[in-house]
């Protein structure tokens, strides 16, 4: 489904909607919404609003948990941590108790973040299905999503649930989800803005590219929807 908006103020309020639509439903027919938050600048706007009414007081937050679907591995407080990102927009000014949030904990070395991680999602799904009810995604210029990156060992995982991935342009690595996970998900919507993710988007939705170098072409939702929320500067190339 491609949901096309004028500019990415309309796209933003309707991304918050349509998770608060998301997380009423599943709230009344589970008792819980799993969320899962993507990193980078396109879903700031989205999270910003999430805190303001109507959506403040209409989520029913005490049901909420927030899972991240990938991580720099800087220092805790870091502002480049997708963690601390998502606690500045929203999440500290939500009625939360600290354990709805399950931060990617970068302590010790990136592999053992990671299979850190991987075990705590296992134990909290207590061997079930991994099903996040909501999966916010990012799509980066090179087609990557979450901290997939192209070329990365970490998109032929088909086991782990975590993987750790590196640019070569960055000082530190990253941990992610891989796909096998985030294609459990009820619903994984990216958010996509700005005239400079047009040619990557194009290739992404005419599937032109391989999918080694579109890591985000690995994202197709098993029993989900699929939701690409763009805004006309991110559409111009593609005959919507
Ligand atoms: C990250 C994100 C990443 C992001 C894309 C798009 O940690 O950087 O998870 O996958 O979603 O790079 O980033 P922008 O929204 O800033 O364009």
């Amino acid at each position: 489904m491609i949901e096309l908006f004028e500019d990415k103020d309309a796209l933003s309020q309707a991304a918050a909607e349509f998770f608060a639509l998301r997380a009423r439903t599943a709230v009344a027919a589970r008792g819980r919404f799993l969320a899962l938050l993507s990193g980078g600048e396109t879903p700031r706007q989205t999270y910003e609003l999430l805190a303001q009414e109507p959506h403040r007081t209409r989520i029913p937050w005490q049901q909420v948990h927030f899972f991240w679907g990938d991580e720099r591995c800087v220092p805790a407080e870091d502002p480049r941590r997708n963690e601390v990102m998502a606690h500045r927009s929203f999440l500290d000014a939500l009625p939360l108790r600290p354990e709805q949030l399950h931060p990617i904990v970068c302590e010790g070395s990136p592999r053992q973040a990671a299979e850190s991680y991987d075990a705590h999602v296992r134990d909290f799904f207590a061997g079930g299905l991994p099903r996040f009810d909501f999966i916010f995604l990012g799509l980066g210029e090179d087609g990557h999503t979450a901290s997939l990156l192209p070329d990365s060992e970490a998109l032929n995982e088909q086991v782990c649930w975590t993987a750790v991935t590196r640019r070569p342009e960055d000082e530190f690595s990253r941990v992610t989800l891989t796909a096998p996970l985030l294609n459990q998900a009820a619903a994984v919507v990216f958010l996509v803005t700005g005239r400079n993710k047009a040619k990557v988007l194009r290739s992404m939705l005419e599937k032109t590219g391989h999918r080694l170098l579109l890591p985000a072409q690995l994202i197709r939702p098993l029993r989900g929807d699929l939701c690409w929320f763009v805004d006309r500067e991110a559409a111009c190339l593609l005959d919507v």
